[in-house]
């Protein structure tokens, strides 16, 4: 059976750092010569990896099929209306006639549960490129864009605060963290807890590394001796309907520089958002000055991709630690 990447909760703490150990491997190759790593030269070479996406996507998309194509291979992109999936065919059927014909599928989906009923009934590998519950590429390009920030890879002991929403992105964040040793500490507005199952699996991450996670509803205890303060969106795709109630409930929740310094971050803290961005989430100021690490983050993405796509698709799941 292939090995799923449907989670940063599907990976140890050694395959994490390896998955970004080879995440900053390749940006060195490519910003160094354009090219990838020499083992990963033609590493797709003849395959084709579906790309099947049910949302939007800019980052995800061209970062994944840019992935592909830097190892050789073929991305086929899949939107929703290109193929039956859903209008006029199971997820089942999707599942088991596209893996019959490539090495691998990357899926965009609403329902976390959606990505599991594909994993299952694929013949090759799954990556979650965004559920309702995880967002791991993303997760290893902020692990990556945090090391580089701070100069080196041991990560355990610094502080990563998330002021905004209880969504995807901050779970597989938390998820990743823990797993560095990274502390966390998420504030959401009341009416917006953190997943209990979700948190319960964070958790117990911790307790394997050591570090420390909380979950609160105010902003200034999250952003305390900060080093990082990371936020998404406050009305993910899907919650469009959502979009005034939510303004409302969030207020309060824009980081500014006033909060950071209102909540005592640390003096060099350093912002990060996976993008896209709206106005309401984060100041200018703080979102165009250098201490916003987004535009890295984003290029990040790129280099995420080709690490999980050696793991999961070359490597077959055979992630050297
Ligand atoms: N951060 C992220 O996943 O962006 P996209 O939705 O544009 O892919
Ligand atoms: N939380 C956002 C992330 C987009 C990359 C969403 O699910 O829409």
């Amino acid at each position: 059976l292939p090995r799923h990447f449907l989670s940063i909760a599907d990976v140890s703490p050694a395959e994490l750092v390896a998955l970004v150990t080879a995440a900053q491997r390749a940006k060195h190759a490519i910003k160094g010569g354009n090219s990838v790593p020499s083992n990963l030269l033609n590493s797709l070479s003849g395959k084709t990896v579906a790309i099947m996406f049910s949302k939007r996507s800019t980052r995800t998309r061209i970062s994944t099929e840019g992935a592909v194509v830097y190892m050789g291979g073929h991305p086929m992109f899949l939107g929703k209306e290109d193929i039956q999936l859903g209008v006029n065919e199971s997820l089942y059927d999707t599942s088991k006639v596209i893996s019959s014909m490539t090495s691998s599928i990357v899926a965009r989906v609403g329902q976390h549960n959606d990505i599991i009923e594909l994993a299952k009934s694929s013949s090759v590998p799954v990556i979650n490129a965004l559920s309702d519950a995880f967002h791991p590429m993303q997760a290893i390009a902020d692990m990556l864009t945090i090391t580089e920030a701070h100069g080196s890879h041991n990560l355990a002991g610094l502080k990563v605060a998330w002021v905004g929403d209880a969504n995807n992105v901050l779970y597989d964040l938390a998820l990743a963290c823990s797993k560095f040793g990274i502390n966390l500490s998420a504030a959401t507005p009341v009416g917006y807890n953190v997943d209990p199952s979700i948190w319960k699996l964070v958790e117990d991450s911790c307790r394997e590394t050591g570090a420390s996670i909380e979950a609160s509803h105010e902003p200034e205890l999250a952003v305390k001796n900060a080093n990082f303060i990371v936020t998404d969106t406050w009305v993910s795709m899907g919650q469009e309907e959502e979009k005034l109630k939510r303004l409302k409930d969030f207020a309060g929740f824009r980081i500014t520089n006033e909060l950071a310094s209102r909540g005592g971050a640390k003096s060099d803290w350093k912002f990060m958002h996976c993008l896209p961005r709206k106005s309401e989430e984060v100041s200018d100021e703080v979102f165009y000055s250098p201490k916003s690490l987004v535009f890295n983050e984003a290029e990040n993405r790129l280099y995420a991709a080709i690490a999980a796509l050696e793991a999961f698709v070359v490597d077959e799941g055979n992630i050297l630690v």
